[in-house]
């Protein structure tokens, strides 16, 4: 057995989900004697941790393997390693297309990845993209923050919305158990982390696939019951969660938000579209009233949560119609913050062979005018804050001006204040809000409310 290479990297593309699993593979190289490296050319192991969502975010892990690869022929003891999303869905196909490739790995196989280095370790090339119970996490993952952490409540997606490759490649819904992410929770809250984001594709599916999670009628584990059950962790000063689907959304659920102090005034519910045919087209399984009804109740509950959202402009058949209806609902709701993006048709969904695609001039002139009206919409909304005293966790430097330091409101826009990040990181402080931009806001330090 050749002996073990002991620098890595870590490459992550795409959403939260394959950064928390990259932090658990990280946990895990480091765990075997591995050490990181910083500078890729320098690693004896490169880890791609990939994305599929769209073309470009595949073509760019392309282009990076591309290149490694390169360096492998020159250097056959470089270990290459493939895992995530596009792993998944490419499988086999990703060895004839690189077969400088030692792992292919699936997003559910990221706790095995000690198993499976042993096996390339031994001289093989090992494709794993089998679907499996993802078995729970007893490394230790590296975290990339000391102040915020990820937590999964669920893996997968069992929805089918027609543009969407996520149920293809992370598989059926896994809900974790309450008890496995509570002591999770009350780890992290030990080694000093203060903020938590919960996170799942579709969180408000949390619990519904687990052993007795119906009682009376009732279900027995729900986001709503988790938080509930999470909440009083002890040095976990901060909860949030990602991501909500409109289709499942509860009251109940910002009952809870609104009563429970540590979960953040902040809901990412993304809606795709404003018009209903298109929803439907998307088998997204709501309306635009249904959606409008759902902030309707936030803003009542809790009038100054902040809001926001993805979109997807371009979806086959849109018409301007439809795409106006789509403006209109930002229009007329005010986000603070929308992800937006073209559609982009994607390997194994349905819509991907419809006839009724759009011309990519048609889709990034869509685009373009909803990342316009966005900015307005985003900058109208940070003005209320200026003059305001907002809580800041505060996590690290502002890397473009070392003066100052950055943290996040409970509402999670990015805000910046002068100040020395040994003082303050990991940090709970008063600041005074003295300017705002569409997207993040600058203030002054008032006192520190928790040390
Ligand atoms: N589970 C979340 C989102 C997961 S993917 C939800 O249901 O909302 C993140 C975002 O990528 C989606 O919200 C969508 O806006 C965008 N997206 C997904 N598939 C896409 C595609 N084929 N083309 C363009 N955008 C897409
Ligand atoms: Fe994709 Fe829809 Fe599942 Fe979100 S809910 S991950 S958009 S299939
Ligand atoms: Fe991308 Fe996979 Fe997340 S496709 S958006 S990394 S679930």
């Amino acid at each position: 057995m050749p002996t073990l290479p002991r620098r890595y990297h870590i490459t992550t593309f795409g959403c939260q989900m394959n950064k928390a699993d990259s932090e658990r593979m990280a946990g895990i190289l480091e765990n075997m004697g591995f050490a990181w490296t910083e500078e890729p050319n320098d690693a004896d192991l490169i880890l791609y941790n990939t994305c599929t969502i769209r073309d470009n975010a595949e073509q760019k892990v392309y282009s990076y393997l591309g290149r490694q690869a390169k360096r492998k022929q020159e250097d056959p003891h470089l270990t290459l390693i493939v895992a995530g999303c596009v792993a998944q869905q490419e499988g086999e196909k990703l060895l004839r297309r690189v077969p400088e490739l030692d792992l292919v790995m699936g997003p559910q196989h990221a706790n095995r990845l000690q198993d499976l280095l042993e096996q390339v370790l031994a001289g093989s090339q090992v494709v794993a993209t089998e679907p499996i119970h993802i078995i729970e996490d007893i490394t230790k993952p590296r975290r990339d923050s000391t102040v915020t952490a990820w937590v999964n409540v669920i893996y997968g997606c069992n929805e089918r919305c027609t543009y969407c490759v996520v149920p293809n490649v992370r598989g059926v819904e896994q809900s974790r158990t309450p008890d496995a992410i509570r002591a999770e929770m009350e780890t992290l809250g030990h080694q000093g982390y203060k903020e938590i984001t919960l996170l799942g594709q579709n969180i408000d599916a949390y619990g519904r696939d687990l052993p007795g999670s119906t009682l009376e009628g009732r279900h027995r584990h729900t986001l709503t019951d988790l938080l509930y059950y999470v909440h009083d962790v002890s040095g976990v000063e901060r909860i949030r969660f990602a991501t909500s689907h409109p289709r499942y959304f509860t009251e109940r659920l910002i009952r809870a938000c609104a009563e429970l102090p540590k979960v953040c005034e902040h809901f990412h519910i993304p809606f795709q579209s404003g018009d209903n045919d298109l929803l439907k087209a998307m088998g997204r399984g709501y309306s635009q009233e249904k959606y409008r009804r759902i902030i309707d109740t936030i803003r009542h509950l809790m009038p100054d949560a902040a809001l926001s959202a993805d979109v997807i402009v371009g979806f086959p058949g849109e018409t301007e119609q439809q795409f106006e209806n789509t403006l209109r609902l930002v229009e007329e709701v005010g986000f603070d913050l929308i992800n937006t993006a073209a559609y982009s048709p994607r390997p194994g969904t349905p819509a991907a062979v419809w006839e009724n695609q759009l011309s990519e001039e048609v889709k990034s002139d869509r685009l373009q005018r909803l990342n316009h009206l966005m900015s307005i919409k985003a900058m109208e909304r940070s003005q209320r804050y200026l003059g305001r005293i907002e809580e800041i966790l505060v996590e690290e430097q502002n890397e473009k001006n070392p003066t100052q330091v950055m943290g996040r409101t409970r509402g999670n826009r990015l805000t910046f204040f002068p100040g020395e990040i040994q003082a303050f990181k990991g940090k709970l402080v008063k600041v005074q809000i003295t300017d705002v931009r569409a997207f993040s806001l600058t203030g002054e330090v008032l006192v520190p409310v928790i040390s």
